[in-house]
């Protein structure tokens, strides 16, 4: 009984905002651009960690739409390191039996990296272990944005009318639907904010902050904030007693 009731606390999808690199290499005396190897390693681990504790979902914030807005040396470096991260990691995603998928505007990438990620998404789109999301070039505001567009073009079409624009309507012309809301929302790197990540998505995601900067991410955060995280009570709108009372009638 004990070990079911924390398999259930598990959060099925955890979604993160890898922020600090820049500060972490300004730390060491590098430049701040050093700090993005550095936050590949912490994702490899990470990645790895999920895979280990069962969790279905992970996405993770890469490269948001405001990013382009960097040092263009620094957009370049991040594209280039994107690329060979792919390239390298892919094969052992595969044999982990990860699903990639990239989430976001993908027709601003170079179009060699949009054929990697292409290629990257069709050798693991049939594994059945973690799926992992990599946001890049990704806003919730744009997300919400293209689901608009599209409705308005079904609409206009005749598909559908306007009155079957409801909640779940929009949620399916999302980035990703039919994945699970976000249980568990982590950010590094001390600032807390969303800074434009899963507006729609994180509606009752429950949020956890750490000052740690992602390079030093590592699974012993990621189990502290799991366990933060089964510790709180979930209420949706009810009231605590609801709750509980709930629980105690599945039990
Ligand atoms: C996050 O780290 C990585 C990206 C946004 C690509 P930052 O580069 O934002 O690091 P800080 O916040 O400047 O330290
Ligand atoms: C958010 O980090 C985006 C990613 C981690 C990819 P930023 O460093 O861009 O966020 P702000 O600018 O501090 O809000
Ligand atoms: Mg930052």
């Amino acid at each position: 009984m004990e070990s079911d009731s924390v398999d259930m606390q598990l959060p099925r999808h955890v979604a993160i905002i890898m922020d600090g690199n820049g500060r972490w290499a300004q730390k060491r005396g590098l430049p701040r651009y050093a700090g993005h190897p550095a936050g590949v390693e912490a994702v490899r681990g990470v990645v790895e960690a999920c895979v280990a504790m069962g969790i279905p979902v992970l996405t993770l914030f890469a490269f948001s739409s405001e990013n382009w807005q960097r040092p263009q040396k620094e957009v370049n470096l991040i594209m280039d390191l994107f690329m060979r991260s792919l390239k390298k990691e892919i094969r052992r995603l595969d044999r982990n039996q990860v699903r990639l998928r990239v989430i976001g505007d993908r027709s601003a990438f170079p179009a060699k990296l949009q054929k990697q990620i292409e290629e990257a998404e069709r050798l693991t789109q049939t594994n059945t272990g973690l799926l992992l999301q990599v946001a890049a070039n990704y806003g919730g505001r744009w997300d919400m944005t293209q689901a608009a567009r599209r409705l308005a073009e079904r609409i206009q079409s005749g598909e559908l009318t306007p009155a079957q624009v409801d909640e779940a309507a929009v949620s399916q012309h999302l980035a990703f639907p039919g994945v699970p809301e976000p249980d568990l929302f982590i950010r590094t790197g001390g600032e807390k904010r969303i800074s434009n990540f899963l507006l729609w998505q994180c509606a009752y995601t429950e949020l956890y902050f750490t000052d740690q900067l992602w390079p030093d991410f590592n699974r012993q955060t990621l189990e502290a904030a799991i366990l933060d995280f089964t510790r709180r009570q979930r209420r949706f709108g009810r009231t605590g007693e609801q709750v509980q009372g709930k629980t105690a009638e599945a039990s």
